[in-house]
């Protein structure tokens, strides 16, 4: 193996440049040589790459966003890109390519392969944890306390006004950021797709009730993942003052993306990096590099779409428990 690929794809996630680097010294250090497409998949169909050397990636281990630059790729879902992307590989020589992303930059890897003679792997990157084979993806562990953060800092205007605030928080599909941001803020309700598929306003309402009933006026946090409910969660503030229940909303966004990756994510962006490119080097194919049990480990690509992973069920069930008191 001569000379590979890298790049970053759909949503950014803090620690994509902990893994860049990590990515370039291994590289380095086998002999490799490493180039950096832009702008995801695009960089390779529209051939904006760079030579990755060393002297790059040093001092971005601390950097938010990603380096090489992210985006989707609609190009991806058509033969001719495909073909396209595959072509330009081949011209480059390129031996095989390493994708950081989520589960849809993975499926376009997989689409990839039929096109393509060199080795594909894949990096998970994403905060929104939403990828089997790894317990955690690049960049969940730094947006969780970017939301506590900020839901903290919620909790003491809502503790002031003995208010309600209902918090939505990023996660795609999924309520991993939902559920690890709502236990660790002490939110008195979280509301995502693992605990029920629809939202019930009457359950909300009554919980709320219950809970005022308790402990008299008090603040109120709901932390509710992205997705569940039309509009939002202003739409959600809005049918609960309907139902006389005053409430605030408030969308925590992007910023879910940004900022300094905390120390976990740099450490797991550094191991699976690194490992990407020894796997690449023995022969893996169409894999993912992810850490199970803190062991870094081969997963099939096609697999890791599969839903398998579990919130933590067990955290779950007890937020149910309390939600009530
Ligand atoms: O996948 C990461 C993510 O931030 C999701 O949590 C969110 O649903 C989506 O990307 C937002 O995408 P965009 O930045 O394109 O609005």
């Amino acid at each position: 193996m001569k000379r590979i690929g890298v790049l970053t794809s759909g949503g950014d996630a803090p620690g994509m440049n902990a893994c860049l680097r990590a990515i370039v010294l291994t590289a380095h250090a086998n002999e490799i040589e490493v180039i950096g497409f832009q702008h995801g998949f695009n960089g390779v169909i529209e051939q904006q790459y760079q030579t990755l050397l060393p002297y790059h990636v040093s001092g971005i281990i601390q950097d938010g966003g990603t380096l090489l630059k992210s985006a989707r790729c609609q190009a991806m879902h058509t033969t001719e890109g495909l073909q396209r992307v595959a072509d330009n590989l081949h011209d480059l020589d390129i031996d095989g390519l390493l994708v950081i992303g989520g589960d849809g930059s993975f499926r376009g890897t997989i689409e990839l392969a039929p096109y393509y003679k060199g080795k594909l792997l894949g990096i998970p990157g994403t905060i929104d944890n939403d990828v089997d084979g790894s317990d955690f993806t690049i960049g969940f562990a730094t947006a969780l306390d970017t939301a506590l953060d900020a839901i903290d800092k919620i909790r003491d205007t809502a503790d002031a006004f003995e208010r309600i605030f209902i918090v939505e928080v990023m996660g795609r599909h999924t309520g991993y950021l939902a559920v690890a941001a709502g236990i660790a803020a002490g939110a008195e309700q979280i509301i995502c797709p693992e605990l029920a598929s629809e939202l019930d306003l009457d359950k909300i309402t009554a919980h709320v009730e219950q809970a005022r009933k308790h402990r008299g006026n008090c603040s109120y946090i709901i932390v509710m993942a992205e997705t569940m409910y039309q509009g939002g969660a202003s739409a959600l503030a809005a049918a609960l003052e309907q139902r006389g229940i005053e409430s605030r909303a408030s969308v925590l966004g992007h910023i879910q993306r940004g900022g300094s990756p905390v120390g976990a994510d740099r450490i797991l962006a550094t191991k699976l990096g690194a490992f990407a490119v020894e796997q690449l080097i023995h022969g893996a194919h169409l894999m993912m590099a992810g850490e199970i049990n803190a062991k870094a480990g081969l997963y099939p690509l096609a697999h890791t779409g599969d839903k398998k992973k579990q919130v933590d069920s067990y955290l779950l069930r007890w937020q149910q428990q309390i939600a009530q008191y």
